[in-house]
């Protein structure tokens, strides 16, 4: 049997359902049942009627999918897959911020742990969070972990007082302006869409700054045939494959997640043959964070 098939054949053994980030290696992303962003993949977890869910992306995200389908054994497919940003606060860090915030609401980006999940009063993706703090009444004070770009863009877009922190991801912080400047100079017409996890000068020199899914149906809804891509190069994967009469340029090849990219088809085919590694949350810690998911899938 080959790779592909021995993964097929273990999946129906165990009812099992391949979910992929759009970050993931192509080959992750082509043999998935379902590839999307943040926001799509929690909502995809949380609707699944299967007993395994193979999670194809960070650490988080696996967890996420846990808390959302308790009944569900979740697998992420390397144990050591984790994202630098969601280590950037502590659940006790948070505690502490909100004693010195008391009036205000806690946003926390899905790239958080369980832990700062539970202290939130709702999560946020870079598909929603402007939704989500524009959900709040006007004057609303909002502290906004982990990732301070995310958290001043979806400041602007609100109006609301934020209280930011100081986390960031190490992959986007290396785009950089004169990145955007040689990138328009190569390839003149051509739009650059950014993530909202760049920073905001970045951001500012973009024409459009889109959560990963937001860049996938951004580019069919535009007339223009040549697009720069500034975000982890892995979407540009699935831009190439959805739309083969567009060309896409990545703002910075070497703009890589090394840990999204730690899952590889073989450690797919180990991880449904050996049931490994499941990533569980303790009950009192889930049903705190589900909470704050929920509230984010009720808004938007
Ligand atoms: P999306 O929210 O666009 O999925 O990507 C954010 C990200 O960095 C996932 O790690
Ligand atoms: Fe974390 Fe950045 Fe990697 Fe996303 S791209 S998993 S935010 S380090």
């Amino acid at each position: 049997m080959t790779l592909h098939e021995e993964i097929r054949y273990l999946q129906k053994k165990h009812n099992a359902v391949i979910l992929a980030h759009n970050y993931q290696p192509g080959e992750v992303q082509d043999i998935a049942d379902f590839t999307g962003d943040s926001l799509e993949l929690a909502r995809k977890a949380a609707d699944i009627h299967a007993a395994v869910i193979v999670f194809c992306g960070v650490h988080f995200m696996a967890e996420t999918a846990a808390i959302l389908n308790p009944g569900a054994t979740v697998l992420l497919p390397a144990a050591d897959a984790g994202c630098p940003m969601a280590d950037m606060i502590t659940g006790g860090q948070l505690r502490e911020l909100k004693a010195q915030h008391p009036t205000a609401k806690v946003l926390c980006y899905v790239n958080s742990t369980a832990e700062v999940k539970a202290e939130s009063d709702c999560c946020v993706t870079s598909a929603n969070s402007v939704a989500v703090a524009q959900s709040y009444p006007p004057g609303q004070e909002i502290i906004f972990v982990p990732d301070r770009n995310l958290g001043s863009f979806t400041a602007e877009k609100s109006g609301h007082t934020f209280f930011l922190c100081p986390g960031f991801c190490p992959t986007h912080a290396r785009l950089t302006v004169a990145h955007i400047c040689s990138a328009r100079e190569a390839h003149p017409g051509a739009l650059v869409l950014v993530h909202p996890e760049c920073q905001k000068p970045v951001r500012d020199a973009a024409d459009a700054v889109l959560s990963t899914g937001g860049m996938c149906r951004y580019v069919q809804e535009r007339p223009e045939n040549t697009f720069i891509i500034g975000t982890e190069t892995g979407v540009l994967h699935r831009l190439r494959k959805e739309n083969p009469g567009k060309t896409f340029f990545p703002l910075l090849e070497s703009a890589v997640c090394p840990e999204m990219k730690k899952i590889t088809l073989e450690k797919i085919l180990w991880s449904l043959r050996d049931m490994q590694t499941i990533i569980a949350v303790p009950e009192p810690v889930s049903l705190r964070a589900r909470r704050a998911i929920d509230a984010m899938l009720a808004i938007h």
